[in-house]
């Protein structure tokens, strides 16, 4: 029955993973998937994880169901992370939310049950976003469209045309935005952005959906999250889907979380049984060890701080990455084109170059970067940056 099933191309990002683990080049640069690296290169286990690790495994006593809704302990300590302390949604319990298998299982849970509210609702993404988000919400059911967001020649925010397009959005469609670290581009919206959103959201009656992969990775964890917080007091509706593999180095572990916002505590108690039932249909419950792990540091003062030291320098040395760039690509140069690095935020830049351009890097210097143009700074560090700008320089 299988065989009229056409074989398909690798990921992309994926691909370009598998690519690079082959390439004998012993100067070869990964700067394609988007996970940290740390000055060595290497993508370590954090010591506040190792440490919560460590208590988790000593205090177990069961290995049976956690439930689909995950961890209630958890999924408590996961909204306070997400929407701040006291923040008024929940003290109202307007929130409706689940542990999840990473942010994509957040952002695939969250597709599903809008699926369900709305059949084939029209969900609106940045152009260009993440381009797992297509299949991940589009294969749910959702219609995809786009709204106009970074432009290539300024590497900047396509301000006005994206408020345009987005004031004549109809009622009953979703827009998808990112929280901070905008992946693929680097582009953040400025509190004023998000104001203006919010206040066309209600003006339109479009419903936000807030994709919070990198929360603690521009800025710090409660100036990341000042849109959504921001979102979630200004409109009756919100979705946010959260992901702990960057913030927590919990990539392989696939830890996240779906967070509904309805307009009063009853609906939210609806949307969570709808949550469960949704959960139940796909995967039936999420794995525990990632959660028990965000769950034991965030319940620890002491943890806590310890995790929010690490993710502060794993921040510090993305964007000393950046400032370094832009000026060691000023200094090869003679120009400033490559200054926008550097006023950029999180993980991602496109660097603005042709795909010939790009294969002449994998090709000539074994540097990996995504067929977009996209990189990943954080696959920079002290002894690979000269490399990295002297190879760029020479293709352009
Ligand atoms: C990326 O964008 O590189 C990461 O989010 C990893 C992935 O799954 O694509």
């Amino acid at each position: 029955m299988f065989e009229q099933l056409p074989g398909l191309p690798a990921d992309p990002i994926l691909g370009l993973m598998l690519a690079y683990r082959e390439d004998n080049n012993p100067n070869k640069v990964d700067l394609g998937v988007g996970v940290y690296r740390d000055e060595s290169g290497a993508t370590p286990i954090l010591k506040a994880v190792l440490n919560a690790q460590q208590q988790h495994i000593n205090s177990e006593t069961t290995k049976s169901y956690i439930g689909p809704p995950g961890e209630p302990e958890f999924n408590h300590l996961m909204r306070e992370l997400i929407f701040g302390r006291g923040h008024s949604v929940l003290q109202s319990n307007r929130v409706s939310s689940a542990q999840t298998p990473g942010g994509c299982g957040a952002l695939r849970v969250g597709a599903e049950l809008i699926n369900r509210a709305k059949p084939n609702a029209t969900i609106w993404v940045s152009d260009p976003t993440w381009a797992n988000h297509v299949p991940l919400l589009g294969d749910a059911g959702l219609k995809i469209k786009t709204y106009p967001y970074f432009d290539p020649v300024t590497s900047s925010l396509r301000e006005q045309e994206m408020m345009d397009t987005l004031a004549k959005i109809p009622a009953g469609d979703l827009v998808l935005l990112h929280g901070c670290c905008h992946n693929p581009c680097g582009v953040d919206l400025a509190e004023s952005h998000w104001q203006n959103i919010a206040a066309l959201a209600n003006q339109q009656g479009f419903t936000p959906f807030i994709d919070m992969a990198y929360q603690g990775l521009s800025t710090g964890v409660d100036a990341d999250a000042l849109g959504v917080r921001l979102m979630a007091d200004a409109v009756p509706e919100l979705v946010v889907a959260s992901s702990c593999s960057k913030n927590f180095g919990l990539y392989r572990d696939r830890v996240g979380a779906i967070a509904v916002i309805s307009e009063n505590d009853k609906q939210a108690e609806i949307l969570s049984s709808q949550l469960m039932n949704v959960i139940r249909g796909i995967y039936s419950m999420p794995p525990n060890h990632g959660g028990a792990i965000v769950k034991t540091i965030l319940a620890d003062e002491t943890l806590t701080s310890e995790w929010l030291n690490e993710l502060g320098e794993m921040r510090d040395r993305i964007n000393g990455m950046r400032d370094a760039m832009s000026s060691r690509l000023a200094d090869r140069t003679g120009n400033e084109r490559f200054n926008f690095i550097r006023d950029q935020r999180g993980m991602f830049s496109f660097l603005g170059i042709d795909k010939n351009q790009i294969a002449a890097l994998q090709k000539s210097a074994g540097i990996y970067i995504v067929d977009s143009s996209r990189i990943n700074v954080a696959g920079i560090n002290s002894k690979n940056i000269d490399y990295v700008c002297d190879a760029i320089a020479e293709v352009i």
